[in-house]
């Protein structure tokens, strides 16, 4: 597996610490052995293993008897990451960060420096998360899921948005599989219990006229928060308040990874006519919802009536007009 660093990522031997730690569940490994195998001192073993602690990663003992981990750590760490993944060209490479400012900023930079399709960048925590429309995300560290995919698809500027679309599908598969509970989609791609969002993807594209030379799908997840800040509780939720269960950051991942592989292979080889379809049947915003749409130029109130083949959502505004959605955030309407 290709393990590449950046400044800022995570090192490779915290990495290997924590496959070592993983490995060997069951057994009290010494400082000594642990610092021998990943080629550090034994301080610097129980320094990171305090990190690790801060993290959420249960780790018994200290220095003199050695260490223990008391359960598979939920850490995205590229060599447990890798472990899960299914063979393919997305996740092949994997970015890990502690803390960044935002994994679609770094995404855009490695892009722009010929970094291949397929590489994930991913991290525990966002200092400034982007959302759509100016938006920031809350990232709050390790309860989240905070990713972004680079795709170089050869594909026109014009069929970005199906992109988008198959990502939202993805990630519905991929917690439906995780949970057993049906989220909505929410045109263009937000994720929904209810009237609660828990997932929003942005994708970020550097194209010229005619070609694409790279998107950066972000996608953020709400997953183990157990309670959602004030200012957002009405409008948001995670996996684990509506399942009352910690869920596996880990395995999120690895089932999205193999969803969007799969819906973006679809999408290469036979067109966008099965990511519309599937949109359009699993989501209960793309027909016969009343919405509210906001664009930066007005706000206006409709009914939705279907999507276009290239993606985009027509809605059938109260003055009688129906017109695509081209960029506009969508709510329900009373
Ligand atoms: C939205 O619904 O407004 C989109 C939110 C997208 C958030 C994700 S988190 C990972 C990636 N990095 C970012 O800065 N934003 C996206």
């Amino acid at each position: 597996m290709a393990h590449k660093t950046l400044p800022g990522s995570t090192d490779r031997r915290i990495d290997a610490l924590l496959a070592l730690l993983a490995d060997n569940a069951m057994i009290v490994i010494s400082g000594a052995k642990i610092a021998r195998e990943i080629g550090v001192t034994r301080l610097t073993v129980w320094r990171w293993i305090e990190k690790l602690r801060a993290l959420g990663v249960r780790v018994k003992g200290h220095p003199r008897t050695g260490y223990q981990i008391e359960e598979v750590p939920d850490i995205l760490a590229p060599t447990l990451l890798h472990r899960r993944l299914h063979p393919g060209p997305l996740g092949k490479r994997i970015y890990h960060f502690f803390k960044i400012d935002s994994t679609n900023s770094v995404a855009m930079s490695l892009g722009e420096h010929g970094e291949p399709h397929g590489t994930v960048i991913i991290a525990e925590e966002q200092t400034s998360g982007r959302g759509r429309a100016g938006h920031t995300w809350h990232s709050e560290k390790t309860n989240g899921i905070y990713m972004t995919v680079l795709l170089r698809p050869p594909i026109a500027p014009q069929q970005a948005p199906l992109i988008t679309l198959a990502a939202g599908l993805a990630v519905r598969e991929a917690i439906l599989e995780q949970i057993g509970l049906t989220p909505d989609l929410r045109w263009p791609n937000d994720l929904l219990f209810g009237r609660k969002k828990f997932c929003g993807i942005l994708t970020e594209m550097n194209a010229e006229q005619d070609r694409i030379h790279f998107v950066a799908v972000g996608i953020g997840i709400n997953v183990n928060h157990d309670r959602i800040p004030e200012e957002l509780s009405k409008i948001a939720t995670s996996l684990r308040i509506e399942t009352k269960r910690v869920q596996s950051r880990v395995e999120i991942v690895a089932r999205l990874l193999r969803h969007l592989d799969s819906y973006y292979n679809r999408f290469v080889s036979d067109g966008p006519g099965a990511i519309v379809a599937r949109f359009s049947e699993v989501s209960s915003y793309a027909q016969g919802k009343r919405v509210r749409v906001e664009t930066s130029s007005e706000t206006y109130t409709g009914t939705t009536e279907g999507l276009e083949p290239g993606g985009l959502l027509r809605v059938r505004r109260d003055d009688g007009r129906v017109l695509p959605v081209i960029a506009g955030t969508l709510s329900e309407a009373d």
